[in-house]
């Protein structure tokens, strides 16, 4: 299969790089910098990523020199490219001020990395330092006003940089270039798709587990639900699911659950109740922290004890990703960057000493939801907004009661209902309702009402990291308070939360 090493310098497009080269049929991985040359030997072209670096500064990350004599096809994105020049014998200046924002590209050469392009393309920059003199045998393909190297290649060798980010959609014709470089330069072949992936995983799966038995945690998320799709895909009834109710998820859950895997899908899925268990262990708790570490603590017990239950299980299947895996190492002084390893370990049953089968480890959250549509689960499951672990007890402000959970259930139902009719669901990134430990004085019909509070939550994010409220259309908001005040018994005053973040979080728990 073809496949492409992507270098990680630290740039917040890395792994927006990685999903482009994906989109385009190859794949892809991202290695750190330092990554031994040796170890890129068996991929089909490297590109490097930006960066927020200076080639100058003490600590710049710099990658192994020998990687340009592996005779691989390497394509320099803005620090990339800097990197190349400064490695290759090339002069980079030192600026002060950053090139940020469009710009126009005139092209010279379109030769293979610009085929089949126009003379002039928009790009996006976001640089400091920039290239002076070229290293000795290479060229300039491309020139912006502010940079006559704005697009460079090697004379005879398959080296070529670019100072702008073809990777952004700010780049409109970005992916073509990055295509060029794929196909015509590295010699790739599209053998990346998901169709693809899910028969290999299949194999994968089966040669992993032999005749054993596997359990997985169904959380009724993405991840958790087409990891059980594609287990079943491979090994049927050797897969056990259990789903734990733990009294805190939204209306229908289980029924939703039991419809599309049960009834549909075929799967064995256990549905374990636990919602006593669950609100025993909380009752009168209201720090938010707290909640989430009971919360924790009880679903291991819960499920491990469920899981102990099922014959010759010898390997829990988990939906991690491929963010939580990527290897990163620290650029420079950045102290955030730290290795990461993946956090989704917490429902490992220890005395059991179960292997790991984790078959979504290569994928991105959007091949993640493409696989799962190729399995076959239903829209509605494939592009669910996230839902948070310790679920609606982050919702119901101060303590969690059987009560105040099925006022808060019923007004998140009218939301999501909602959202469906008029499409806002699938634009925004989560909008819920949350319940508010206040009363307040209302009129309903003649009589005076004092009842409590619903804030809605909607906003709109590429990750989660940072989030901006939704514009929802004034009708939109009319039509679930007024529903919300009259279907909903305990409630008489809806508010809307208008805070980013940050400085807000998404949850207000
Ligand atoms: P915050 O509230 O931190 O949320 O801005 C960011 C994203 O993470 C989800 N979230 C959680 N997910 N366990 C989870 O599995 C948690 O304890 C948790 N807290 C927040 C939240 O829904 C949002 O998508």
């Amino acid at each position: 299969m073809s496949s492409i090493a992507i270098l990680d310098f630290g740039s917040q497009y890395t792994q927006v790089i990685a999903r482009r080269v994906r989109e385009i049929g190859v794949y892809s991985e991202i290695l750190p910098f330092s990554t031994p040359s040796q170890r890129m030997a068996s991929y089909d072209g490297i590109i490097l990523s930006g960066g927020p670096a200076s080639v100058f500064s003490p600590h710049a990350p710099l990658p192994d020199k020998n990687l340009f004599a592996l005779g691989k096809p390497v394509l320099g994105i803005c620090y990339g490219l800097q990197v190349m020049t400064h490695l290759l014998g090339g002069k980079v200046a030192r600026s002060n001020k950053r090139e940020y924002g469009r710009s126009i590209l005139h092209i010279q050469i379109h030769e293979k990395l610009f085929a089949k392009l126009p003379d002039t393309i928009e790009i996006w920059n976001s640089h400091g330092d920039k290239v002076t003199h070229l290293p000795p045998g290479f060229r300039a393909l491309a020139w912006t006003e502010n940079s006559p190297h704005a697009a460079i290649a090697h004379e005879s060798l398959p080296l070529y940089g670019l100072q702008f980010h073809p990777e952004v959609s700010h780049t409109p014709k970005g992916k073509n270039l990055l295509a060029n470089f794929l196909l015509s330069i590295c010699l790739c072949r599209k053998t990346w798709g998901m169709k693809s992936f899910a028969s290999r995983a299949v194999e994968k799966i089966r040669a992993q587990v032999g005749k054993d038995n596997v359990v997985l945690g169904l959380s009724g998320g993405v991840d958790s639900s087409v990891a059980a799709a594609l287990l079943h895909r491979a090994i049927g009834h050797q897969l056990t699911c259990l789903f734990v109710d733990n009294g805190l998820l939204r209306a229908n859950e289980s029924r939703i659950l039991r419809d599309i895997f049960t009834k549909n899908l075929k799967m064995r899925v256990q549905i374990i109740n636990a919602a006593d268990q669950f609100l025993h262990a909380l009752r009168g708790v209201t720090d938010p922290e707290r909640k989430r570490k009971i919360i924790g603590r009880t679903f291991i017990q819960v499920f491990d004890e469920a899981a102990a239950k099922i014959p010759k299980v010898k390997f829990l299947a988990q939906g991690t990703l491929y963010p939580d895996v990527i290897e990163s190492v620290p650029i420079g002084d950045n102290p955030a960057a730290v290795i990461k390893s993946h956090h989704n370990v917490g429902g490992l049953p220890k005395k059991m000493k179960l292997r790991l089968v984790e078959p979504l480890r290569q994928l991105f959250k959007d091949e993640v939801r493409k696989l799962g549509e190729e399995l076959g689960l239903p829209k509605e499951m494939v592009w669910r907004q996230p839902f948070p672990g310790p679920g609606l007890a982050v919702r119901c402000l101060g303590p969690v009661t059987a009560e105040k959970l099925t006022i808060l259930r019923a007004a998140d139902s009218i939301v999501v209902e909602e959202m469906k009719k008029t499409d806002w669901y699938y634009k925004t990134w989560q909008t819920f309702a949350v319940l508010l430990p206040v009363r307040s004085v209302g009129v309903m019909g003649d009589e005076r009402s004092y009842e409590y509070t619903i804030a809605i939550r909607s906003v709109q994010s590429l990750d989660g990291m940072t989030a901006d409220w939704t514009r929802l259309p004034h009708e939109v908001l009319a039509t679930l308070s007024n529903r919300i005040i009259n279907e909903v018994a305990g409630v008489n005053r809806v508010v809307f939360d208008i805070t980013s973040k940050p400085p807000g979080t998404i949850e207000w728990e």
